[in-house]
């Protein structure tokens, strides 16, 4: 068998999880030596969570890509390593094959090292779905540098803040990237991203979409013109930087209930067992299977899942530039003829996206080579489960609904794919090696008696491989985030239920973060940025139910001038100012559902905003809005019912 690790029933699984509760150190040691180590590591598992220090491996050197790339070079070579498909169907698709993509990776860390890349600098990266953006990824890593993937839908502030956040010197981008009709100008972006930047050096610009762009001299480079450098040498290896298990892979930046977004730190060696153990179980899969994630590489689900639990794992990975909606809604299901796709991998969102298309997008489709479907990001409702499971699946794939988050690199929750039972809207079982609890408010351990399902906020109680490490710049930041809620136990910022026969279901974010179609946003990070437009004098941002994005965006602004209307026009041109504001502080990803214009907002006498209130009213439960008695000015609660939208 190709994967000795992997779980092959589910009497397997219990044993398997046993193991690793008992002995966390055995377990994932015996892991671990499935893959390429330059040196064994001194010790497998130190950790505690006061600090919170946490080292798998430590000791053990190695380069992960050495892993991704080398180590399959032998045996399968030729072997498809990525299939591209285009966001126009007219446009080829690419093959690349183990050898060409370590090949191309190879040249591009010479890039990288000719142009001053040396272990540990950050290299922030911003470029659309194509090869190149992976190809960025491993030859950072390879070289030793801590790659920063931003998401093209990010504004310029944003790639600013993070620029600054991570101290960056370098940037690999592309002048435009192709996204459905869209065509986004990359380059320019970050030309204002880097007004006023001071660390930033080299400029990498990768051609795509041909737009227009300003090559500033001595920063500025073209990716063309440097491999050619490269290829002129006659250069095609690179040797792989020797890198520590707890050396920085990488920082990725993802939204908190306050402040900025934090940079969440992975590093090497823990987190490439953990993608790799929990792509081949929860997936099942088989060498020569193709796996299809539709999830963006600046999404921690891309890094895992499209490019080092796949790679790492000698699979066939399919990156996808376009969106499931381009030319037209059945995108997904013409790719999934076109190259046989056996594992589709995607977010609740775009299934009850496509849903609302109905099944004309799926006649004549064969969808024969599907094998195993999978979904992340948001809770998944029933309905949208069974059309996926039946319409897209035939009934015939199981479903595997994958719990995790930025911070845990990795699946923490799921079933295994034909291996342990699947349940509608249910994540189900741990992954080995995660002791998973529910809290109350005080942090007290609920205990489950008899065959009841019990409810809290989950917190898990030791560390796996793939958890982070810290967040860039500042470790007391991520001590309070995670490990100060309920000290000992990580905290994810999750409820959840947890039924007789130990499966969970996550309920979602008990804390002041909204997942809006599977993106992450902070409301204090949103109000910050409505609070900025010249005419606002306070906002509340609060999250409530929606059909296809499974959470909308409610802000309640109090913006100077009677009740939105002011000289400046009519409220509908300020709902525009303000989405334009909030398109430039964070992203158009951002932008609110509905705004609504209120004189005040229902505080407490030391002046806390009682969003409880506020969501009553956007969910449009207007009757149990609770108790409003201890409000400063309980009469603004009945102005703002009247004006909900
Ligand atoms: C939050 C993490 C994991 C990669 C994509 C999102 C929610 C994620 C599920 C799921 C219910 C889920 C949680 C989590 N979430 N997957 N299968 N069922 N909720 O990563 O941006 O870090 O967001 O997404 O609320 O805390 P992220």
């Amino acid at each position: 068998m190709p994967y000795p690790y992997q779980i092959k029933s589910y009497d397997q699984y219990k044993a398997d999880y046993k193991k690793s509760i008992e002995d966390p150190a055995g377990f994932w040691g015996e892991i671990a030596e499935n893959f390429t180590w330059r040196k064994k590591w001194d010790e497998v598992l130190n950790w505690n969570f006061t600090e919170p220090k946490v080292e798998w491996f430590k000791g053990g050197k190695l380069n992960i890509t050495e892993n991704c790339l080398d180590r399959h070079l032998e045996k399968h070579g030729d072997m498809p390593a990525m299939i591209w498909e285009p966001n126009d169907p007219e446009e080829h698709h690419r093959i690349i094959t183990y050898k060409k993509l370590y090949e191309k990776v190879c040249q591009f860390s010479h890039v990288l090292k000719n142009n001053g890349v040396k272990k540990g600098d950050r290299v922030c990266i911003y470029m659309g779905m194509i090869p190149e953006l992976a190809i960025a990824v491993l030859a950072c890593a390879r070289v030793g540098a801590i790659h920063s993937v931003v998401f093209g839908g990010f504004s310029a502030q944003s790639i600013a803040d993070r620029l600054y956040d991570a101290q960056a010197e370098y940037i690999v981008t592309c002048d435009g990237a192709f996204r459905g009709a869209k065509d986004i100008p990359l380059k320019s972006v970050i030309d204002d991203a880097l007004i006023g930047n001071r660390t930033v050096k080299k400029v990498i610009v990768c051609t795509r979409t041909r737009t227009p762009v300003s090559m500033i001299k001595g920063r500025d480079l073209w990716w063309e013109d440097e491999i050619k450098k490269v290829e002129t040498m006659g250069l095609h290896d690179f040797p792989a930087e020797e890198m520590d298990a707890e050396d920085p892979l990488f920082i990725l930046y993802t939204s908190g209930s306050t402040g900025k977004p934090k940079g969440v730190v992975h590093t090497c060696g823990g987190y490439m067992v953990y993608t790799n153990y929990t792509f081949v179980n929860v997936f099942q899969y088989q060498p020569g299977d193709i796996h299809f994630c539709t999830a963006d590489i600046g999404w921690i689900t891309g890094h895992s899942y499209i490019v080092y639990g796949p790679l790492s794992a000698g699979a066939t990975t399919l990156l996808f530039e376009g969106v499931p909606t381009f030319p037209d809604a059945s995108r997904f299901w013409d790719i999934v003829d076109k190259f046989k796709v056996n594992i589709l991998y995607t977010a609740p969102t775009a299934i009850r996206s496509l849903m609302g298309y109905g099944l004309g997008p799926l006649q004549g489709k064969h969808l024969n080579s599907l094998k195993v479907l999978g979904t992340v990001g948001e809770p998944i409702n029933e309905e949208a489960w069974h059309w996926y499971s039946e319409h897209v699946g035939k009934n015939n794939c199981p479903v595997v609904d994958t719990w995790w988050q930025t911070e845990t690199g990795g699946t923490l929750i799921s079933n295994m794919a034909g291996i342990t039972p699947a349940v509608p809207s249910w994540a189900t079982l741990p992954m080995p090696g995660l002791e998973m609890v529910l809290v109350d408010e005080k942090g007290q351990e609920i205990i489950q008696e008899g065959e009841e399902t019990i409810s809290g906020n989950l917190c898990i109680k030791g560390p796996w491989p793939g958890i982070l490490r810290t967040t860039y710049g500042d470790h007391e930041r991520c001590r309070t985030n995670y490990f100060a809620t309920y000290p000992g136990m990580y905290f994810t910022g999750d409820g959840a239920l947890k039924d007789k026969n130990g499966f969970f279901r996550i309920t979602g974010r008990v804390d002041d973060v909204l997942n809006v179609s599977g993106h992450r946003i902070g409301t204090a990070e949103l109000e910050n940025a409505i609070n900025m437009h010249s005419g606002v004098v306070e906002s509340a941002v609060v999250g409530y139910p929606h059909d296809i994005k499974g959470q909308g965006i409610y802000a309640f602004v109090i913006y100077q001038g009677s009740h939105g209307q002011d000289t400046h026009g009519t409220a509908e041109m300020i709902r525009k100012d303000l989405n334009q504001t909030i398109t430039r502080i964070i992203g158009a990803i951002a932008k609110p559902d509905k705004i609504q214009f209120v004189s005040g907002l229902p505080k407490t006498r030391s002046g806390k905003i009682m969003r409880r209130i506020l969501r009553k009213i956007a969910e449009g439960d207007l009757d149990n809005v609770g108790d409003i008695s201890t409000l400063l000015d309980p009469t603004v609660v009945e102005e703002i019912k009247r004006g909900k939208l």
